[in-house]
């Protein structure tokens, strides 16, 4: 099984504070801790636990951490030979607050500088793949690219639409499976996303657009599903939670790993949930899976 991701790499600066900075304030942090993250790298290094052969194409820096970063993939079984080394690597700069709420300061550096001549030296990576895994911490002209040509192919699309901003119609169009949470799925769609009659309007009019299913992470609450013929509610197993920072890329990795063994979509929704709920349970955003998975 073949996975392409394009898409972002980081590195994860975390901070613990007491509360989140307020402007003009200085605040101790009580503990400051690296870890390997960026979107893309963290579904990557899931889908690649899982079992499949993942292929990534992006950009680390020319610096200390871009040189950390490949050395974390490769050992991770991803392979890395088309990511180049331009500018910085990308980081985020996490505040981790006592009361477990976080923010993120995203530096994309590096990730901004993916380019559609990239990815189109690097085509056949996708065209040989059984799915292609996006999300946005690239630009959008790139992630509109890489889609176009696993389209053109037929290839299965997920598109995890974070961080949150709006997609072109003809993006859309393209995306067989859209992962937002409720806040990416109120951007896109302008609708409010509380309530599961508010979470059926808002997947249904961006399955007219063309999407093929919607899935919602919902964290704690789980997940909502919506496709042409089905719709529904998928618990989040109780988990003891340590850090759920790259949640989501947990459950996409594990959620084109599922679809691309052949699972149904409910299937694969229940087996990223699981996965997703093992990656809460550990420090930072790329979790170390045991094998039963
Ligand atoms: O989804 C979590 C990721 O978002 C983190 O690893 C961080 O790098 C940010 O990009
Ligand atoms: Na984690």
């Amino acid at each position: 099984m073949n996975i392409a991701v394009v898409g972002s790499i980081n590195m994860d600066l975390v901070y613990q504070v007491p509360h989140i900075v307020k402007a003009g304030e200085t605040l101790h942090s009580t503990k400051h801790e690296m870890f390997f993250g960026g979107k893309g790298a963290n579904q990557a290094v899931t889908a690649g636990q899982l079992g499949a052969d993942v292929n990534f194409i992006g950009n680390v820096g020319v610096d200390v951490f871009g040189e950390q970063a490949l050395q974390n993939l490769q050992a991770r079984g991803v392979n890395t030979s088309a990511i180049k080394k331009v500018g910085l690597t990308g980081q985020a700069i996490i505040q981790l607050a006592d009361s477990g709420e976080n923010s993120i300061v995203l530096f994309a550096g590096a990730n901004f500088l993916v380019t559609t001549e990239q990815i189109q030296a690097e085509r056949s990576k996708i065209e040989a793949s059984n799915a292609l895994l996006l999300q946005l911490e690239i630009p959008m002209p790139t992630v509109e690219f890489a889609a176009s040509i696993a389209a053109q192919k037929g290839i299965p699309i997920i598109l995890n639409p974070a961080p949150a901003q709006e997609i072109s119609n003809s993006l859309l169009s393209k995306v067989s499976i859209l992962t937002p949470n409720e806040t990416e799925l109120e951007v896109l769609t302008g609708l409010k996303t509380e309530t599961d009659a508010e979470l059926y309007q808002a997947c249904s009019l961006l399955v007219q657009k063309g999407v093929g299913a919607v899935v919602v992470t919902l964290g704690e609450k789980g997940s909502y599903y919506l496709n042409s013929h089905e719709h529904g509610r998928i618990q989040a197993n109780q988990v003891n939670v340590k850090d759920t920072t790259g949640a989501g890329d947990a459950f996409n990795g594990a959620l084109a790993v599922g679809l691309c063994k052949g699972h149904s979509l409910k299937e694969s929704i229940l087996y990223a949930s699981e996965v997703a709920a093992f990656a809460v349970t550990q420090m930072g955003a790329q979790p170390t899976l045991p094998s039963s998975f």
